[in-house]
Formats: C-alpha cells, sequence, structure tokens
C-alpha cells in the first residue's frame, strides 16, 4: 500500500517504503555498514568523524525514502559523499539501520486497507437512473447520467475553494499490463471500479477500504487487437453489470460481489470481447461489443437483468434481404466489423439508446467490402424496449481509414438560438468525434427523428 502515506499526510516521501526489512537483510545490511560506513560514522552508527545516525532527528530527512537518498547522492560539499555503496546496497543498509533503533519521525496511521463492514448496498431503481443528476453525492453510470454528459453538478467545489482540495484516500490496485480506463461507479457508500483484465472491485467511498472484489479468470487465448481494458460497470436493482474480454456479460450481487449470472454474448475465439461498460434501461441490460480488427458481425444485444435471458439483438450489419444489405459487396457483410464497443445515452422521453458504430473491417481495404457499409461509422437511434431501429446517421460512408464513429454521445437540449442552432434544430445529439486516429469535427444529429432517409428496401 504504498501509496497510503501520500493520501494520509500528503508527503510524497512518506509514499516509498524500504522493501528489504528482514534478519537476514539487516545482516546484509551490517555487513556493508561495517565495510563502507563505520570508518566515520562509528560502530553501530554511534558517530565519529560523522554524526551519529541514531536517537536524534536527522538533518536530511528520515523518512525511507529521505536516507535512502542521502546514502546514495550524498551530502554535497560533504565527505559525505554519494556513491559510497550501490542503490540496492543502500536499502540494506537502511534495514540494519532501523534494526538498530533509527525509526522514522513520522508514523502512518488513517484509515486500515481492511474489509469494511458495510450495511448492504442501496437497491437502484430504473426511475433513480432515469433521475440522476451525476453529483453530488452519486455517480451511477460511467457517462455520470444518460444524457452521457459526464458534468459533475456539484456546486460545493467552487473557484474559492478548487484550491483546497485535498486527496482524501487512495486505494492502489494490483498492478497490470492494460491501463485502467475505468469510470468508478458511486451509489451510496459503495464504490464500483473495474480493474483490467477480469476484476471489478467495491470500496467503502468513505474510506477506501476493499469491501469486495471478484475476479475473473480470463482465457490466455483471446484475440484484443489495442487496449485489453475495461471501462467500467453499470449498477441496476441490486446487482452490478459487467462485460468481460471473453465476450461474456456478468451480473455480480452489489453486496458481496458473488456471481449470479454469466452469459455468453458471443465466441471470444472469433475475436469478439468487451471492453466497455453496459447500460442499464428499463429491466434490460444493454451491451455493445468489440473486435472490428477481427472477422466479426457488430451487434448490441439486450439481456433480463433478473435472469440474464436475451431479449434483443440489433445487427449492425443488414443480412441479404434485409434493409441497407445492398450496402456490402459479396459475402463481406458476414465479417465486416461495425462493431460497438462504446456505451450509449439513453433518451427518457423518446424510449430510444443512442450507440456509436465503429468502421468496417478489413479496416483499410474499402475494395474488400463495396458500398456504404451500413451501420459502420453511424450513430444508431433503437427503441431501448424492442431493439428496433428508429433512425441512423452514418458520418462516414465506405469508410477506409478506421475513424470509427464510436463516440458515447452527449445528449443536449438546445433552446437558444446560435451557430449549434442555426443548423439543426433542437432537441440534438452531439457526437464528439474524438477518434484514436485524429480528433474530427464536432458532429449533431437531430435526436427526435430521422435525419436522412433510410435505406432502401
Ligand atoms: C567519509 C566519511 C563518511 C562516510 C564513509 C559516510 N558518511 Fe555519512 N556522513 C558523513 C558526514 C560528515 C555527514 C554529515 C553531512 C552534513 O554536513 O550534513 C554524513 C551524513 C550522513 C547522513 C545524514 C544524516 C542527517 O542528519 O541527515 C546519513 C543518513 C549518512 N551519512 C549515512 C551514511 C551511510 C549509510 C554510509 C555508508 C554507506 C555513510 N554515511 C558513509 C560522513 C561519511
Amino acid at each position: 500500500m504504498q501509496l497510503r502515506g501520500l493520501a494520509i499526510t500528503g508527503d510524497p516521501y512518506l509514499s516509498v517504503h524500504d522493501p528489504y526489512s528482514s534478519a537476514q537483510d539487516r545482516a546484509t545490511g551490517r555487513r556493508i555498514f561495517e565495510l563502507t560506513c563505520a570508518r566515520c560514522h562509528g560502530a553501530k552508527a554511534r558517530g565519529g568523524l560523522g554524526p551519529a545516525l541514531l536517537g536524534r532527528a536527522l538533518a536530511h530527512g528520515d523518512s525511507d525514502w529521505a536516507l535512502y537518498r542521502t546514502i546514495t547522492r550524498g551530502v554535497p560539499g560533504t565527505p559525505m559523499e554519494g556513491g559510497f555503496v550501490s542503490r540496492r546496497e543502500a536499502w540494506f543498509v537502511l534495514a540494519y539501520l532501523r534494526g538498530l533503533g533509527a525509526a522514522p519521525a513520522t508514523k502512518l496511521g488513517g484509515p486500515s486497507d481492511t474489509v469494511a463492514n458495510l450495511a448492504p448496498a442501496h437497491t437502484v431503481s430504473f426511475a433513480e437512473l432515469v433521475s440522476s443528476s451525476s453529483g453530488p453525492d452519486e455517480w451511477l453510470m460511467p457517462g455520470g447520467a444518460y444524457d452521457g454528459q459526464r458534468f459533475a453538478h456539484d456546486d460545493q467545489i467552487n473557484v474559492s475553494n478548487v484550491s483546497r482540495l485535498a486527496v482524501r484516500w487512495i486505494h492502489q490496485f494490483p498492478s497490470t499490463n492494460a491501463p485502467n480506463e475505468s469510470a468508478p461507479i458511486v451509489s451510496g457508500n459503495y464504490l464500483y471500479v473495474t480493474v483490467p483484465p477480469g476484476s471489478v472491485f467495491a470500496l467503502d467511498a468513505h474510506s477506501g477500504a476493499q469491501v469486495w472484489q471478484y475476479s475473473r479468470q480470463v482465457p490466455s487465448d483471446i484475440r484484443i487487437c489495442c487496449v485489453a481494458t475495461n471501462r467500467g460497470a453499470v449498477v441496476l436493482g441490486d446487482r452490478v453489470y459487467v462485460g468481460t474480454l471473453d465476450a461474456h456479460l456478468l451480473a455480480l450481487d452489489a453486496s458481496t460481489g458473488h456471481l449470479v449470472w454469466d452469459r455468453t454474448v458471443a465466441d471470444y475465439r472469433v475475436g469478439y470481447s468487451i471492453t466497455s461498460a453496459p447500460l442499464a434501461v428499463h429491466d434490460l441490460v444493454i451491451t455493445g461489443i468489440a473486435g472490428a480488427e477481427y472477422p466479426t458481425r457488430g451487434f448490441i444485444s439486450a439481456y433480463d437483468a433478473a435472469s440474464g435471458t436475451l431479449r434483443w439483438r440489433f445487427n449492425t450489419i443488414p443480412q441479404p434481404g434485409e434493409p441497407g444489405s445492398n450496402t456490402w459487396g459479396g459475402d463481406s457483410w458476414k465479417t465486416g466489423g461495425a462493431v460497438t464497443w462504446g456505451t450509449g445515452a439513453y433518451d427518457p422521453e423518446l424510449n430510444l439508446i443512442y450507440w456509436g458504430v465503429s468502421g468496417a473491417t478489413p479496416d483499410f481495404d474499402a475494395k474488400a467490402r463495396p458500398g456504404d457499409n451500413l451501420y459502420s461509422n453511424c450513430m444508431l437511434a433503437l427503441d431501448a424496449s424492442t431493439g428496433k431501429l428508429a433512425w441512423y446517421f452514418q458520418f462516414l460512408p465506405g469508410d477506409d481509414h478506421d475513424w470509427d464513429s464510436i463516440q458515447t454521445p452527449a445528449l443536449i437540449n438546445v433552446s437558444a438560438t446560435g451557430t449549434l442552432s442555426d443548423c439543426w434544430q433542437s432537441p440534438i445529439a452531439v457526437d464528439f468525434s474524438m477518434s484514436s486516429i485524429a480528433p474530427t469535427a464536432i458532429s449533431c444529429v437531430r435526436r427526435r427523428s430521422r435525419s436522412k432517409p433510410g435505406p432502401s428496401a
């Protein structure tokens, strides 16, 4: 728990600790000290030509990090030169000095890391999700609220006090190869966060203490093109829902972390995976799918939150005979990608979900899939209860640069006159098109109606 000292004292020096402390380490340190340091600091560091190192507050700091720094770098302009010992030897010597009684002046206190005894998690109703306004006490979904705006409505923090913000606690997760891109969810006293490759942690939101941890063994043969991460979970009822890198959707008990159900969303061996949080709407948990670098066919799927039964699936590539199928040449529709690895937004007023779709596969070879490739690079509006397409807008037909239009839409109401409403009527869905390759312009799509004629049948 290296970082806890920093949270409690605000002193970065207290976040580094001597990795060596056993009796054997101290014996190693004693040999080094007697050979190298004792001629100046005296036997057992009681002082000689150089000062005693025990029984007083040290002038150059007495935390582990400060001592390590003094020993390795020395005190410039004095006989205490740096480089008497190697960096590793410095830690051994420090272990010896600690054994002699050179105690750090500042001791760590503060909250423990052990499991807290929290009351059961609050049951989150759909109505609460609808009225959720992102803060100050809760953050119930990755986007803060269904509108996906990620704006924290919190007037407790303002220009007069923002400079006094300080760390309350730090919880350090096990280190992983993939970056942690998880948006933490705060519901009552619980904070839920996912950690790659397959863990969900519940922490006490007030102390940072761990309440539970769920860890899934992810198969070693998963196919992940880019980042093997997980961008978060979502809450509904008394459960936490999360997708996995091997393309499963899980329901966990929000108070204990116990697995309630586990559904295979797609076959990970083909290249499917789930890397973003699902969206919980009504009694459904709706998830997108990743894997556009592989021969996949994208979709958005809704599962019954209680039982885990598949309720609807919208395929983002129409099959022959369906509207839009003529936008894919040959058999390219079968493996054309157009996946949905982000998280959508939801409009309770219209009962529509809005979900961005990636580019088509193969990424850079449009000739392999002649046509506009619907619904790649689209914003989709689907009926949340049935998955039926209400409208779509294609930002980039037949993309051959892997641009993607996967961004989480942010829904805004525009009533004032201005540049936005000069072009589009309110209300609109705004797509902040921050592609991984290059940011493109902000696109606005009218959210109430189809903004482009639908595909011919
Ligand atoms: C050539 C003599 C000499 C040797 C060898 C030497 N030191 Fe020092 N050391 C000094 C002197 C003199 C000072 C006081 C520097 C000052 O003026 O702050 C000092 C300061 C220190 C301090 C800082 C004390 C404080 O009050 O902050 C530490 C810690 C220390 N030495 C540890 C060691 C260790 C461990 C070794 C062996 C790896 C070592 N020294 C080797 C002469 C020596």
